[in-house]
């Protein structure tokens, strides 16, 4: 889609449906997922609601099963998920209430019943161009003008699912132009420098990731102590020289440690500013990931609601996750990653972590050539995260496909996205599941290969 072209009518008018059903209704049950994602999606709707004077009760969970939607449903009449659901038509459709989905996983099929929104659905891809939370601001857009004043939230979104990396394009694409237009986000130029104090921002930087100065207040001091830039400086403080030098070190840095040219262009993306906020959607992204990945979704939701006392508490809990991030991903680096023919992985001690560990693995310093999926241990579960690249994509993998059918072949159950898909499998099939998946990958390429 163009810059400044119109929205498909098919995603148009399933929002109108939607606006229509809550318009029906005073109390809405929410369920949505516990990332970045989901957290900005829930933040959005439960604004517009309340601004709506509805009442409203919301739910953030890792997964979604057939337990949870029918507990969630019981004595409720409008049920909405949101960053979920698409999977799940089948029992969302057996329920007595009202149902809307607002997802962007793409979708098995579509529903008569329930209210199915999607990007996927019209045209739109829900992987780069169209984020949960994206789906749910036009939603809120639809439902009162005012609500434009939620668009840093659901940018949140954007950024957490990383759609913001490669320039914006589909629904995220025409939020921006419309929020543009009413001035609500203000673009600034990208950086390899972290935003704010920049001895902190390089020791607590996963992305970019340099390896011995993320994780290394040591080697972040001599890094700025090269580049001739003071240790207590902030980003907006050092002068052009400064700026230069230092972004310059990084990126050797990174070239060094193998990282690709295309990487380093998504590092310098453009900013998406908030001065509501006074924040960009990647600070925004970061703490409610934070929330999420350290089960406090609750706290997400409460600062995405305005509470000061919530984002206090985020920023400590950002704080946490980082330290937690860099020393595991000091044990990925210590302890190896295995390769096999078309995959490499490694096994992760801290299951929320796996995420994050799989695509810092796979975009810094891992084999570009092959998927990382990083397997953590929950007792009787080995709980699975893949991460692949976009140029693994143009090579014709599929991870959400290549996890749900090996997961399915040894009693799991796996899926999500193609360049990030997760799966949940029995304890003691790991291996098999790890040579499915290794072969399915290799199949998925030969096929692009030969299709070629
Ligand atoms: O957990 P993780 O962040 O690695 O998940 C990546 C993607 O895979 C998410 O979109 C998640 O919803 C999806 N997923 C899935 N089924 C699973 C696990 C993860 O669809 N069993």
């Amino acid at each position: 889609m163009e810059p400044g072209t119109t929205l498909p009518d098919k995603l148009l008018s399933r929002i109108s449906i939607a606006k229509a059903e809550i318009d029906r209704f005073h109390e809405v049950r929410i369920i949505s997922h516990y990332d970045a994602d989901g957290i900005s999606s829930a933040g959005v709707l439960c604004n517009a609601l309340l601004r709506a004077g509805k009442r409203f009760h919301a739910t953030m969970t890792k997964s979604l099963t057939n337990d949870l939607i029918s507990e969630m449903a019981e004595g409720c009449d409008l049920l909405i998920l949101s960053d979920m659901g698409s999977s799940h038509l089948d029992s969302l459709e057996g329920l007595p209430c009202k149902v809307i989905v607002l997802d962007h996983h793409a979708p098995p099929r579509d529903s008569e019943k329930v209210v199915h929104v999607n990007p996927h659905l019209a045209g739109i891809d829900g992987m780069t161009s169209g984020s949960a939370s994206a789906v749910c601001m036009l939603l809120a857009a639809e439902m009162d003008e005012r609500n434009w004043d939620l668009l840093g939230i659901a940018f949140a979104g954007i950024a957490g699912d990383r759609q913001a990396i490669r320039g914006l394009s589909g629904l995220n694409q025409w939020l921006f132009e419309e929020g543009l237009k009413r001035n609500v986000v203000e673009v600034r130029p990208g950086s390899m420098l972290p935003e704010g104090e920049l001895l902190s921002g390089l020791v607590g930087s996963t992305d970019p990731y340099v390896i011995g100065v993320s994780g290394s207040p040591q080697g972040a001091k001599a890094l700025l102590e090269e580049a001739g830039v003071p240790l207590n400086a902030r980003a907006e403080d050092i002068d052009e020289t400064q700026r230069m030098k230092l972004s310059s070190l990084l990126a050797l840095k990174l070239t060094a440690q193998g990282t690709p040219v295309v990487t380093l262009d998504e590092v310098v993306h453009e900013r998406y500013h908030f001065p509501r906020w006074g924040m960009s959607a990647d600070a925004f992204a970061s703490l409610l990931n934070a929330c999420g990945r350290s089960n406090h979704e609750g706290v997400g939701l409460a600062l995405a609601l305005g509470d000061e006392e919530a984002m206090k508490h985020a920023r400590a809990l950002r704080q946490e996750y980082v330290d937690e991030v860099q020393a595991s991903l000091l044990r990925v680096i210590g302890k190896g990653i295995t390769k096999g023919e078309n995959i490499q992985y490694f096994l992760n001690e801290n299951l929320g972590l796996s995420g994050i560990l799989s695509g810092v693995t796979m975009q810094y310093f891992g084999d570009r050539d092959k998927p990382t999926l990083a397997l953590a241990d929950t007792g009787n579960e080995i709980k699975v995260s893949s991460r692949g690249t976009f140029e693994l994509l143009d090579q014709g993998v599929d991870l959400a496909a290549a996890l749900r059918e090996s997961a399915q072949k040894v009693g799991g159950v796996g899926g999500g996205h193609r360049i990030a898909s997760g799966a949940t499998v029995p304890r003691g099939r790991e291996k098999e599941f790890l040579d499915l998946v290794d072969k399915m990958v290799g199949e998925q390429k030969a096929q692009k290969k030969d299709a070629a």
